[in-house]
């Protein structure tokens, strides 16, 4: 069994990014309410709770709190922002409202930092960046503590009571802008809860797939396919609970990249995966004939999904749960943090309304991206998924622009297939978070042989980002582009010309409709 450490959730949008950072430092964690009881977060036995931000003030009426009881058990606890303001009203110092818009703070802070005090000396200097997002403040602290760190404008940036073991900041050290937010975190893990750092992404698995067991039983679970990385882990962590009695299938919609498909079929043959692969491209490109108008691309591709979903749930009928690769980044955007495994059913935009599942089921809706990915490896995905680029819903459709054909799809499919040959071959596809090929609707007077030729211009994108919502080219080097360009203009019929896309997001987007 790991060592626990507890967040006391008080209604923070971003607490698991708390809990993020404490897997990060190799240690067991779990996020709780704070309606959670004393008796419940006993029986978890922890060796050190976190209290987290949150949006209310402790002195208004019916703001979030906890039982006192929980500073008598004995063991280490950090207080962030909301969480350090209610430890100080619990046990008899006083929180204000801010008078002055200089006293509140929203944003980076310059810090100091008491290097002696135990949660600040990983802290290679005395002062760094914190990010601060506070409208109250400690007035007076409680008896027992000291104040350990201060900015221009907080007096109590941080305080401690050594003997105790309770710490608290103002400031966000989960954050990314908070310079060694992650050195506070770990110094506060290892050196006050003595934690050993032993948990891994293995135990993470072993113990999810206890909890689906536990939840599902003998229920049925379907689960549509895309081929992405989230749903694909999510299937391969259902399957090693439940086997067979998960039911997965993949709607192939005609707009996939080259080979795409049987590469996908392979990989899910190799985790043994129940799938059924639906052919669905006809009843797709079909009903994308003579369409130019992108946002109408997109809505027929959205309802002809929905459409093969709900045609597909019924057919299978009697089925308990519905599963999905929702990741903690995708409820954030969402607006709907819940952070259970199984959440009664909601009629999530596009899902079928009268199918009666018992509810929805989200494995991965604690984890990020890369935590995904490495879940994922351990789960024996394999690296072709697992770092697989990501790739828009309606697929190539965004990548042609004006009217799609079979024809059209076919030369986009061979001339992306080669620039990807030709970025994996020179070892750039790990460093760029997106590259593609387009085809523009261009068609432009070219010479090849003796002949003219009155062709299509391929664009080449490839983008770095950290977010996806911005972006910058990249600059590959000419010898990359040039190796491309004469790959594709020789092995691509219908193609005589090649571009490089240099624009960035914005003002560009990354996909070009
Ligand atoms: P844009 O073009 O908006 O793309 O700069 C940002 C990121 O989102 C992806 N994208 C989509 N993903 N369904 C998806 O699942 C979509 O309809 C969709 N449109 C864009 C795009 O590939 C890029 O990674």
């Amino acid at each position: 069994m790991n060592e626990t450490i507890l967040v006391i959730d008080f209604g923070a949008q971003y607490s698991q990014v708390i809990a993020r950072k404490v897997r990060e430092c190799s240690v067991y964690c779990e996020v709780l309410s704070w309606k959670t009881s004393l008796e419940i977060i006993k029986q978890k036995n922890p060796i050190g709770i976190i209290l987290s931000g949150g949006p209310s003030s402790v002195y208004e009426e019916n703001s979030p709190t906890i039982s006192k009881e929980i500073f008598q058990m004995g063991i280490p606890i950090l207080g962030i922002c909301y969480g350090m303001q209610l430890m100080v009203k619990l046990l008899g110092g006083e929180v204000v409202p801010a008078q002055t818009a200089l006293a509140r703070e929203y944003g980076k802070s310059l810090t100091s930092f008491d290097q002696k005090c135990i949660i600040f000396s990983e802290l290679p200097k005395k002062e760094s960046v914190t990010w601060m997002s506070h409208g109250d403040f400690v007035k007076s602290i409680p008896e027992g503590f000291k104040v350990v760190a201060t900015t221009k404008n907080c007096s109590t940036a941080g305080i401690a009571n050594k003997g105790k073991n309770f710490y608290g900041v103002q400031f966000h050290p989960e954050v990314e802008h908070s310079v060694y937010g992650k050195e506070i975190i770990n110094a506060f893990l290892k050196k006050v809860c003595k934690c050993k750092g032993d948990w891994s992404m293995k135990d993470f698995a072993k113990r999810k797939i206890e909890e689906i067991k536990e939840a599902v039983g003998d229920g049925k679970v379907l689960l549509a396919l895309s081929g992405g990385v989230d749903s694909t882990v999510a299937a391969a962590i259902l399957s090693k609970a439940i086997g067979n009695n998960l039911y997965c299938f993949m709607i192939d919609h005609g707009l996939m990249r080259k080979n795409e498909v049987e590469s996908i079929k392979k990989a899910y043959a190799h985790l043994k995966l129940n799938v059924e692969y639906v052919d669905a491209k006809d009843e797709f490109l079909n009903a994308l004939e003579g369409v130019t108008e992108p946002e109408r691309k997109r809505k027929i591709i959205g309802e002809k999904f929905i459409e093969c979903f709900n045609k597909k749930a019924k057919e299978y009928g009697n089925l308990d749960y519905l599963a999905q690769g929702t990741i903690y980044p995708d409820l954030i955007e969402s607006g709907s943090i819940n952070g259970n495994l199984i959440k009664s059913h909601h009629n999530v935009g596009g899902l079928p309304k009268d199918i009666p599942f018992k509810g929805i089921i989200e494995p991965l809706n604690n984890l990020f991206k890369d935590e995904v990915r490495k879940l994922g490896l351990q789960l024996g995905v394999g690296e072709e998924l697992v770092f697989r680029q990501p790739f828009p819903g309606p697929g190539l459709a965004v990548r042609i622009i004006g009217e799609i054909t079979r024809e059209k799809i076919s030369i986009l499919q061979d001339a992306d297939a080669i620039f990807n040959e030709v970025i994996n071959k020179h070892h750039y596809a790990r460093k760029i978070s997106q590259y593609f090929a387009v085809l523009t609707n261009m068609k432009s007077v070219g010479v090849m042989g003796d002949m003219r030729t009155y062709n299509y211009a391929i664009a080449l994108r490839a983008v770095s980002t950290s977010d996806f919502m911005t972006a910058n080219y990249v600059k590959l080097p000419y010898s990359v582009l040039d190796e491309a360009s004469r790959r594709i203009v020789n092995e691509v019929k219908n193609v005589n010309r090649v571009v490089y896309d240099i624009t960035s997001k914005p003002p560009s987007t990354i996909e070009y409709e």
